[in-house]
């Protein structure tokens, strides 16, 4: 079977995309990154794709008249790179009809606690000074809600005694790094 062709979108340290990059170089995730997407510029993740030689589209979102219009590109750039898969590891913007038309039930998110408690910005914090014992990880299917849409895998973090935001982020990102490769070699392996 051909590998998947994914295009993984990020703002940020870019470390759920390394994950990715690994388990392709261990070959437990049968794809490739065809294109990196990100909003921000100096961001740490697109230093990183560039060093991998993986093709990066960087958009800055203030210069266009509105999300219709930077979506626009991105799925010309979607296009023109062949990408079947949208994987999302820390874009932190909401999806747009454009994008989620042209790629309907092929938009995944990682979303850093247990949704549908603590979806938007800053969930590992939300957890943390709400006391809960239990938070984790969730990927889902994306549509237009904020951390809405089916969720597709979980897996829960106990936040012990004596953690610290630091900590749990820690402990968290661990189960990303893992669940997130895992879930989308699956996802392949169904066929759908
Ligand atoms: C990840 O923890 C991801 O779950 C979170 O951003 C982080 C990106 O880290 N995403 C969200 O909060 C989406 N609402 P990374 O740049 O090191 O992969």
């Amino acid at each position: 079977m051909a590998k998947k062709r994914l295009a993984v979108f990020a703002s940020g340290t870019g470390s759920n995309y390394d994950a990715i990059v690994e388990a392709i170089q261990k070959e437990t995730l049968d794809a490739e990154v065809v294109l990196l997407v990100s909003d921000k510029p100096a961001a740490k993740v697109v230093e990183k794709a560039k060093a991998n030689q993986t093709p990066v589209f960087v958009f800055e979102p203030k210069k266009y008249a509105g999300k219709e219009a930077f979506e626009a590109d991105i799925v010309a750039e979607l296009k023109k790179a062949q990408a079947e898969l949208v994987i999302l590891a820390g874009y932190m913007r909401l999806i747009g009809s454009t994008l989620l038309e042209a790629y309907e039930g092929r938009i995944f998110n990682i979303h850093p606690s247990l949704l549908p408690s603590f979806p938007g910005l800053d969930a590992i914090g939300q957890a943390f000074d709400a006391g809960v014992k239990l938070t984790g990880v969730t990927i889902h299917y994306v549509d237009a809600g904020m951390d809405t849409g089916k969720i597709v895998a979980q897996e829960a973090v106990r936040i012990e005694d004596g953690m610290t935001k630091e900590s749990l982020q820690q402990a968290i990102q661990e189960v990303e790094h893992r669940l997130y490769p895992d879930t989308i070699q699956q996802f392949i392996e169904s066929g759908e």
